[in-house]
């Protein structure tokens, strides 16, 4: 019985947060605020989009998660080390692909993964070095020089890099940024098997359609303010939604008794009704409620309907942020 219990608890419970931010500000030497107290725990094991355009503070973020940015204030702690107290064990879980590709052109491959993980205190492991550069299909190229590499190939030296160490957290900052579209598909199945073996993963973008098709969580951040966080599937849930807005030929006060199990709303000063459906649904109900509608004495002068999309969702967001 208590083993049942027990076993009940554990599939409730909610993955553990790996990296815990609270409060977190960053005012850079000139005065500007690029941070202005973001709280967010990130939880083991998922995938983390973070949306935003450009200036939002994406970079500024996980730099000071990495430990590159110091924080003016707030606290940023990785498996529990806290990121400026304890640099070294926070630093040691994380991998870091940065948004600019920062490579010794001269050197090789191989050496670049190898030495990556010696900094980091690392015994020499050459399977497993091996191991990393077969996943991101640079095995082949491993003794070629990075001037030699694609664009391409060159990211994906860098996410090689930062799994040189084996860390349990990968930071990618706008990993697909003017990457063609072939690319950025082998890059989000990169991302899906690192999550398949459990590393967890955060990538800035500015791209919706990336947030999309890789995030389990998207977070939207701009201005220095995290303004939502919410798992996909619920966006994507508002995304398979639709309104129709009925517009009335006469004004109404109130919806009438017989309409109520459409949860219409009044809307342009009594001149227009709108109804929100679902187009996953097995029906939307429309037929139903226009017929409804006459019934009950309402004149209809147009309709028109309307998609909310995770675009909408995130232009709404930035441009209410930004007034
Ligand atoms: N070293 C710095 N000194 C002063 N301002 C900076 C510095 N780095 C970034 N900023 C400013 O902080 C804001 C956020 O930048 P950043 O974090 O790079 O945004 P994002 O990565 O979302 O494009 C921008 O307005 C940028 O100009
Ligand atoms: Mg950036």
């Amino acid at each position: 019985m208590i083993g049942w219990r027990l076993e009940c608890a554990n599939r409730n419970r909610e993955p553990p947060v790996i990296v815990e931010i609270q409060n977190l500000r960053k005012t850079y030497a000139g005065g500007f605020e690029a941070l202005k107290g973001v709280d967010l725990g990130i939880k083991e094991g998922e995938i983390l989009a973070l949306l935003g355009p450009n200036g939002a503070g994406k970079t500024t973020l996980i730099s000071t998660i990495c430990g590159i940015t110091s924080p003016t204030s707030g606290s940023v702690s990785v498996g529990g080390h806290d990121v400026v107290k304890d640099y070294r064990a926070a630093r040691s879980m994380i991998g870091l692909v940065p948004q600019e590709i920062n490579l010794e052109p001269f050197n090789k491959v191989v050496d670049v993964v190898s030495y990556s993980r010696g900094l980091f205190g690392k015994k020499a492991d050459p399977a497993k070095i091996e191991s990393i550069l077969r996943q991101l299909s640079l095995w082949d190229k491993k003794d070629s020089r990075v001037m030699e590499l694609s664009g391409g190939m060159k990211r994906r030296v860098l996410i090689a890099k930062a799994l040189s160490h084996e860390p349990r957290v990968l930071f990618l900052d706008e990993p697909t940024a003017g990457v063609d579209v072939e690319l950025r598909k082998d890059m989000w199945e990169v991302v899906g098997q690192l999550k398949e073996q459990g590393v967890t993963i955060i990538l800035t973008t500015h791209y919706i359609e990336e947030a999309e098709a890789i995030a389990d969580r998207v977070g939207v951040i701009n201005g220095g303010e995290l303004l939502l966080i919410e798992e996909k599937a619920e966006l994507m849930g508002r995304l398979g939604q639709k309104t129709l807005q009925v517009d009335l030929q006469s004004p109404i006060n109130e919806v009438p008794a017989s309409l109520s199990k459409y949860a219409l709303e009044i809307v342009e000063d009594g001149l227009a009704l709108r109804y929100t459906y679902d187009t996953q649904g097995a029906g939307t109900g429309i037929t139903r409620l226009l017929s409804d509608l006459s019934a009950a004495g309402l004149v209809m002068k147009d309709l028109q309907t309307q998609q909310s999309s995770l675009e909408d969702i995130f232009v709404g967001l930035v441009k209410e942020s930004a007034a």
